[in-house]
Parts: C-alpha cells; sequence; structure tokens
C-alpha cells in the first residue's frame, strides 16, 4: 500500500527539509497542529508513523482546504471527476490541451466536489505547479508543458484520504488555528516564506499578502503557545529580520540547508537555508529540565533569554511573553 505523501505540487512545500524537520519533531506530545498546511508535508510525514496523533490543520486558502475537505470525505466521486479531467485533457493535442486549461481556469465552480477537481487539475498542468492569484483572488498561472501529467494518482489521493480521516481541517487565519492548542500539543508553522531580497520570487497564495506585521502576530502567537505549554516549530525565512524577530526570546535557532522545490526562475532553483525556531529550550526549562545546548547558535546579540510568562509560572499568563510590550520593527528593505 502506498504511504502517505502529499497529493499536490505546493510552493514552498517541506518535503526537500523532512529529515531536519522529523528530527526537530518531540518525542511524544498531545495533537499535531498545523496552521499553514500547505501542501502538508511534514503531516502526510507523521501520518507514516504507527502511532498517528489527532490532527487540526488550517490554511488561508479557501480551495486549497475545500480540496482536503473533499479528498477526506468524497474520494469516490472525486476519483470519478479526476478520471473524466484526465482523458479529456490527454486526449488532445498540445493547442487543444492550453485550450481546455483556459476553460478550466476560468471556470469558478459553485460545489466543493468542482472546486476540489478544478484544484487538483490545475495544479497539475499548470506552469511548474505555482500557485498565484491576482488581487481579485483568481488564480492567474499559465498553462504547463507536461508531456503526460498525472491529474488523477488514485492510490496517492488513497493514502491522503486515510491519513486526514483523523484531522480536523479549516479555512481560517493561523491565529485561529493555533487557539485550539493545549497544553502538550504540538504546533508547527510554516509561513509563507519572507523573501530574502525584493527580486526574489513571492508566490501569492491567497489574495492578501503576508507581510511584516503579520511575522510580528506570528511571534507573538508563538510567545502565547510557549506560556501554554505547546511545543512549537517555525520553519522560516533566514532573512536578518526573521532572525532577530526571534533570537532574543530564548528560542533555539537553526539553519538548515534546503532547495527550493518551486521557483518560477529556474535560476532560483538552487540551495537556500531555512531557519528552524523551536521552543524546546524554553519548555525544558520550565519543567527546571537541563537547559538548551547549543541553543540560540545564530544569536548574534548575546542578549540573555527571556522565558515567557505562564499561568503555570505564577504569571497572569495574558501579558506579551517576552515582558515589555515589543517595539513595532521596520519592513524588511
Ligand atoms: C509555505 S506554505 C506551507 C507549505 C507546507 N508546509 C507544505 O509542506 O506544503 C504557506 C501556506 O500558508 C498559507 N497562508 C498564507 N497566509 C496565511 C494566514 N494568514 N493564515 C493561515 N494560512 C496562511 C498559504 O495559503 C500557504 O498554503
Amino acid at each position: 500500500m502506498v504511504l502517505p505523501r502529499p497529493f499536490l505540487k505546493w510552493a514552498g512545500g517541506k518535503q526537500q527539509l523532512l529529515p531536519a524537520l522529523l528530527e526537530a519533531v518531540p518525542a511524544s506530545y498531545g495533537r499535531y497542529l498545523e496552521p499553514f498546511v500547505g501542501g502538508g508535508a511534514l503531516f502526510f510525514a507523521l501520518a507514516q508513523r504507527p502511532l498517528v496523533h489527532a490532527a487540526v490543520l488550517g490554511d488561508a486558502n479557501a480551495e486549497l482546504v475545500a480540496t482536503y475537505e473533499v479528498v477526506r470525505s468524497d474520494l469516490a466521486r472525486l476519483v470519478r471527476r479526476l478520471r473524466r479531467l484526465e482523458r479529456e485533457y490527454l486526449g488532445r493535442d498540445a493547442e487543444g490541451r492550453a485550450a481546455f486549461y483556459y476553460e478550466m481556469r476560468a471556470l469558478s465552480p459553485r460545489d466543493r466536489l468542482g472546486v476540489a477537481a478544478r484544484f487538483i487539475f490545475l495544479n497539475k498542468t499548470c506552469y511548474n505547479g505555482l500557485y498565484r492569484v491576482n488581487r481579485r483572488g483568481l488564480f492567474n498561472v499559465p498553462h504547463g508543458r507536461y508531456r503526460a501529467p498525472r491529474i488523477l494518482d488514485e492510490e496517492v489521493l488513497g493514502a491522503a484520504s486515510r491519513a486526514l480521516a483523523p484531522a480536523e481541517i479549516a479555512c481560517r487565519d493561523f491565529e485561529a488555528t493555533s487557539a485550539e492548542a493545549e497544553v502538550g500539543d504540538f504546533v508547527y508553522f510554516d509561513p509563507p516564506f519572507h523573501p530574502l531580497s525584493v527580486t526574489s520570487s513571492f508566490t501569492q497564495y491567497t489574495s492578501a499578502s503576508f507581510d511584516w506585521t503579520d511575522q510580528e502576530r506570528l511571534r507573538a502567537c508563538i510567545d502565547g503557545l510557549t506560556a501554554r505549554g505547546v511545543h512549537v516549530l517555525l520553519s522560516d525565512s533566514p532573512h536578518p529580520r526573521i532572525v532577530e524577530l526571534y533570537e532574543d526570546g530564548g528560542y533555539e535557532l537553526r539553519r538548515v540547508p534546503a532547495r527550493r522545490a518551486i521557483n518560477s526562475k529556474a535560476g532560483g532553483r538552487g540551495a537556500i537555508d531555512e531557519l528552524l525556531v523551536s521552543n524546546a529550550p524554553l519548555l525544558e526549562g520550565r519543567r527546571g529540565g537541563r537547559g538548551a545546548p547549543g541553543a540560540r547558535a545564530l544569536s548574534r546579540r548575546g542578549s540573555r533569554p527571556r522565558p515567557p510568562r505562564s499561568p503555570l509560572d505564577g504569571g497572569d499568563g495574558a501579558a506579551p511573553a517576552t515582558g515589555a510590550p515589543r517595539r513595532r520593527r521596520e519592513p524588511p528593505r
């Protein structure tokens, strides 16, 4: 039987980074939460393990979430639709395929089954598996030129459907998904990659872009989770501003080499490091543990870690985890 794995190509997908991510997963935890699920590389990798955890998944992309729901709960009808689409598309010449692709792209299905079938069809036949929408939220990636794209992969979809059975999934902002975490749960955050330069390609997953205010919101959210005793792992851009955002909180920061799986420019597909941020030292510190050897390896300022306050520490749990209100930072130049 095929093991669960992502059924979509997804910009920023973490397939390449899996060994480093799996190493950073806590040895034991309650539920698994992934508020920026995208293609779900880590979720599906964890679903291959013998002990499967209940999961709470979220993403701001409504069509992506509808697709997950249909894969989980309406697989047989989805398979029939995709089989028809695959036959129709592959039976045409190059020009006919392009015309069919643009017809599909222009549709706005009302029902969830239609949304999911179109979403998977476009994902498999568009240029480079990219996902990009314009300001009005309309998908605008051009046609790709694959010789025989696998529009229907029944085994992969079946394995994904089984993996999703114990998962709750909703279209919502990352803060709403994170709010469900309880002490001992594990939250993995993989937000849109903060561009390393103004010229580097950026993928627009939803009509609202993820800006610097969102990065600050994410840091505050992670502080709050840490204060509640929730395990957190974040993968993000190693941009100096992102490093600066986390280096003074007692978090463990680690740079790992990764390759960008999807980039609109072939030249942009080289090795780009990824930053991993974990709150393991802070949770260990709270338990009066051993501390965190090697923690804050990237820290450049030598500032002291300031463990978050929490109800367990005698704080009121409502204060910002890092003590004084955080100064608002300028967006990266
Ligand atoms: C880097 S991708 C995640 C990739 C995923 N880890 C994988 O393995 O494929 C980031 C995801 O965040 C979603 N997103 C963007 N803004 C969001 C927000 N404010 N709240 C929740 N999800 C958001 C995007 O739709 C996208 O799917």
